[in-house]
């Protein structure tokens, strides 16, 4: 993340801001980089615009009435902001809610769907399953039970099941948004190690967390939110040891948040 523009560049924002309806300013001149390959961490008080940054990064906000996004979003050296496909940006770029959203369907069907929908042949499903729940780190646990109802899983197997969708159209950056708030420490613990083996395959993943612990487990950079700004930004480690910003200062040693 950051300015520094070593290494495989991903995805990055350039002068990004955001406008609800009533020309609210929620997110203001927002300027980041993510590289292949890492986690980045987002945090920041509630509201001040995590969520709001981390939809500009799939359009997801050009689907609020009355929202404006400003400024270059770059994806593999492209503007994607005005005019890229939602539907082809979503299949490249997914995302991770708070809440686990399976469909009401089956465990395979949950990921069949999805490829469906992407045009992918029928032959090839079958064997996309298996590699994306595999990879998500939930083959194990339901390879027996693929046709059993998805809703009948536990919260922390649910949100590996959404990964394992979102991993079947073969993304290359995951954004995240709290995945983890829903879920108990162990399946987190789960959720954390999936991030990491996501990232070890050169995909950018890009998680909003109000756990700092979190944050330091697992992320290579860390950007702090404040008041819709992006107030500072760097190597995870030296933004939770030696804040520069007075304010993170205060957020890291649990003053306000
Ligand atoms: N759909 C929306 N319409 C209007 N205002 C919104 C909308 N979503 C978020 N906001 C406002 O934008 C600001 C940032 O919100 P958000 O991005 O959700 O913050 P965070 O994820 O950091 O908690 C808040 O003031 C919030 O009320
Ligand atoms: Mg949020």
């Amino acid at each position: 993340m950051m300015n520094t523009s070593t290494g495989d560049e991903r995805i990055a924002t350039h002068h990004v801001s955001v406008y609800y309806q009533g020309n609210k300013e929620a997110l203001s001149d927002v300027s980041l980089t993510f590289h292949a390959g890492e986690i980045s961490a987002l945090i920041g008080p509630s509201g001040c615009g995590k969520s709001t940054f981390l939809r500009c990064l799939d359009l997801m906000n050009r689907e609020i009435t009355g929202c404006r996004v400003d400024g270059l979003i770059m994806y593999h050296d492209q503007d994607i902001n005005q005019h890229a496909d939602l539907f082809t940006t979503r299949q490249r770029i997914g995302m991770v809610f708070q809440q686990p959203n399976p469909f009401g369907m089956s465990i395979y069907g949950n990921i069949a769907l999805a490829l469906r929908r992407h045009g992918v042949p029928k032959a090839k499903i079958k064997g996309i399953v298996e590699e994306s729940l595999r990879s998500a780190a939930l083959w194990d646990e339901v390879k027996d039970k693929l046709h059993s109802h998805a809703r009948a899983l536990s919260g922390g197997q649910q949100q590996r099941l959404c990964i394992a969708r979102t991993l079947a159209l073969d993304p290359d950056v995951i954004l995240m948004d709290e995945p983890c708030s829903a879920l108990d420490p162990i399946a987190t613990h789960a959720i954390e190690d999936t991030m990491q083996s996501l990232a070890a395959r050169g995909i950018s993943v890009i998680v909003v967390t109000h756990n700092m612990q979190q944050a330091l487990r697992v992320a290579d950079t860390t950007a702090f939110f404040y008041l819709g700004e992006m107030i500072e930004s760097g190597k995870t480690e030296q933004i939770f040891s030696n804040p520069h910003d007075a304010r993170l200062r205060d957020y890291v040693e649990g003053r306000f948040g």
